[in-house]
C-alpha cells in the first residue's frame, strides 16, 4: 500500500541563521516557491541549514518546524561546503547550466565531494521515508540523489525538478561526469524542467551521451530495477500570486510604497531591479543601458531614478566577488556621470530586505528591469506583476529567462544588445496608460493562472500517475 507521505529533498532548508536576526527565510527562488505550497501538506523537508560543521553548536538551535513544514537537517562539514556547494555545485554546474556565462571549473576532488554529499542526502531521505512515500528532489546540487534512492529504495515514487536551465548538449557534453549526472537524474520517475527548451536539451543529452532513444516526453531506461519509463516534461514554476496581491493591498505596505516614492522624488519614474547578486542576472547590462540613456538625453535624470536591490549571495566564490565589484563600480560611474548633489540616479542596496519592504518596492516602482543573461524562471518578474493591482507599470524582461516563455506581453529584450535594452527602458517609461494596461492585464492573467499551487499539483499528479513501467 503506497503512502501519501511527501518528502522534499533540497540542498537548502527553508531557514538559515543570521547573526543578527536569528533563523530567517533562506534566499532564492527555490525556497520562495516551495514554502507556500508545502505549508498545509504535513511534508518533511530534508536539507542543509546553511552552516558549516564547526558553527553548528553556536546560537539558538534550529526550529524543528517552519510554517507547518517538518525540517530535517543534513549537516555539512566546512570541507563539504567548500567542495560540494561552492565547488562543484556553484563553480561547475551553475555556470555550465547557465550557458557558460562564466567559465565552469571541473575538479575531480570537488565532484567526489558532490557524490559523497549526494549519498548523505539520499541516506537521510531513505531513513525518513515510509514505505511507498513520494520523494521530491530539487535542483542542481542533488542530481545524483534520484539514482541513489532508486538503488536503495525501489518502493519510493521519486520526482526531480530542476529550478535552473538545462544547457544544450554541445555545452553539457563538456562535463567529465556527464554520464553519472544523467544516470542520477534518470533514477527519478518524473524529471521536470522550467521550460520545454530545457526538457528538450535533457532528452537530447540522454540520446547523445547515453545512446537512449527518447520518444515524445518519455525515455526508456534499463537499470538495476529492470526496464522503466521516465517522464520528462516542463512544469514552469509560479508564485503564490494571491499572497503577493494581498500583501500589496495592505495599508501599511501601501503607506511604505508612498513613502518610497516621496523619498525618490515626486514626479520621477522609478525603475527597479531586484536580484541575488549573481553574474547570471545581467545587473551590469541594465546599469550600462540606464547610464547611456541618461547621458544621451533619451531620458532626463530629473525624470527617472533606478533602485537596484542586490542580495548578497555565495560570497566566498571569486566570480561573485568580481561581479559585486563590477556592479558597484558601475553604480558609482553612472552617478558620477549624471547625478547632481543630493540626487543620485541609482540607489543601490546590497542586503536582503524583508518581504513587506520588497512588496512596497514592487508597488512603488513604475518599471521592473529583469535582464538575466540566462535564468531558469525568474520569480521576481512574476512577483512584481502580482503586486500591480492598478494594471499599470511595465516589465522589461530578458528573452533568456524561463519567465519570458509565459510573459510575452513584457518588453522582451536580448540582454547582450545594450541598444535593445536602452530602447526597451525608454519605451516602458514613456508608455501611455492604455498601453501599460493592455500589457499588464495579459501579464497578470498568466501569473495568476499559472501559480505555484498549480505547478506543485501538476508535478505531483504526474508523479502519482507515473508507474515507471
Ligand atoms: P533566484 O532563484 O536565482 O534567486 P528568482 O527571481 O527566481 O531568482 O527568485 C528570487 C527570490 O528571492 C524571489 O522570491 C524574491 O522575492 C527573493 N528576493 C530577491 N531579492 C530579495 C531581497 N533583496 N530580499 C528578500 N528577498 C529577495
Ligand atoms: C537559486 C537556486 C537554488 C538556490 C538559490 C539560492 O534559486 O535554484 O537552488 O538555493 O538560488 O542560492 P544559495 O546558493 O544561497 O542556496
Amino acid at each position: 500500500m503506497d503512502s501519501d507521505a511527501l518528502l522534499v529533498v533540497a540542498n537548502r532548508l527553508p531557514v538559515e541563521r543570521d547573526d543578527v536576526d536569528g533563523w530567517r527565510l533562506s534566499p532564492g527562488g527555490l525556497v520562495s516557491a516551495l514554502v507556500p505550497v508545502l505549508g498545509d501538506t504535513a511534508a518533511t523537508w530534508i536539507g542543509w541549514n546553511g552552516m558549516a560543521g564547526e558553527d553548528l553548536g553556536l546560537g539558538e538551535a534550529m526550529p524543528e518546524v517552519f510554517d507547518g513544514i517538518r525540517m530535517v537537517a543534513v549537516p555539512l562539514t566546512k570541507e563539504e561546503v567548500e567542495l560540494h556547494y561552492e565547488g562543484f555545485s556553484n563553480g561547475a554546474i551553475w555556470p555550465l547550466y547557465h550557458d557558460c556565462v562564466a567559465t565552469p571549473a571541473y575538479h575531480r576532488l570537488e565532484y567526489d565531494a558532490y557524490a559523497r554529499t549526494n549519498e548523505q542526502f539520499a541516506l537521510t531521505a531513505a531513513q525518513e521515508s515510509p514505505q511507498g512515500a513520494r520523494v521530491w528532489v530539487h535542483d542542481y546540487q542533488l542530481q545524483l540523489v534520484p539514482g541513489l534512492l532508486r538503488a536503495s529504495r525501489s518502493d519510493l515514487q521519486v520526482g526531480f525538478f530542476l529550478h535552473i536551465p538545462f544547457p544544450p548538449v554541445e555545452l553539457f557534453a563538456q562535463l567529465p561526469w556527464r554520464e553519472q549526472i544523467l544516470r542520477g537524474l534518470l533514477g527519478a520517475d518524473v524529471v521536470g524542467f522550467q521550460t520545454s527548451r530545457d526538457a528538450r536539451n535533457f532528452l537530447a543529452a540522454t540520446e547523445s551521451v547515453l545512446g537512449l532513444r527518447p520518444g515524445g516526453d518519455r525515455v526508456d531506461v534499463e537499470d538495476g530495477s529492470g526496464h522503466r519509463t521516465v517522464i520528462v516534461q516542463d512544469f514552469p514554476i509560479g508564485i503564490d500570486a494571491e499572497a503577493f496581491a494581498a500583501r500589496a493591498a495592505d495599508p501599511l505596505v501601501l503607506a511604505r510604497a508612498k513613502q518610497i516614492r516621496e523619498e525618490i522624488g515626486a514626479g520621477s519614474h522609478l525603475l527597479l531591479g531586484v536580484d541575488r547578486l549573481d553574474y547570471t542576472k545581467g545587473i551590469a547590462v541594465r546599469l550600462r543601458a540606464f547610464g547611456e540613456v541618461l547621458q544621451e538625453g533619451s531620458l532626463e535624470a530629473a525624470d527617472v531614478t533606478m533602485l537596484q536591490v542586490a542580495v548578497p549571495s555565495r560570497q566566498n566564490i571569486d566570480e561573485y566577488q568580481r561581479v559585486r565589484d563590477e556592479v558597484e563600480l558601475l553604480v558609482g560611474r553612472v552617478n558620477g556621470d549624471v547625478a547632481s548633489v543630493g540626487k543620485p540616479v541609482v540607489h543601490y542596496l546590497h542586503r536582503p530586505v524583508d518581504r513587506d519592504e520588497l512588496v512596497a518596492m514592487y508597488v512603488a516602482a513604475d518599471v521592473l528591469v529583469v535582464t538575466p543573461l540566462r535564468d531558469g524562471m525568474n520569480l521576481v518578474a512574476k512577483e512584481f506583476v502580482a503586486c500591480r493591482a492598478g494594471e499599470d507599470g511595465g516589465l522589461v524582461l530578458s528573452e533568456f529567462t524561463g519567465a519570458a516563455h509565459q510573459l510575452d506581453a513584457a518588453y522582451l529584450v536580448n540582454p547582450y544588445d545594450v541598444d535593445a535594452v536602452k530602447r526597451a527602458l525608454v519605451a516602458a517609461v514613456r508608455a501611455t496608460p492604455e498601453e501599460e494596461q493592455r500589457r499588464m492585464r495579459l501579464l497578470r492573467a498568466s501569473v495568476f493562472e499559472n501559480d505555484v499551487t498549480r505547478w506543485a499539483e501538476t508535478f505531483l499528479a504526474t508523479l502519482d500517475r507515473a508507474d515507471g513501467a
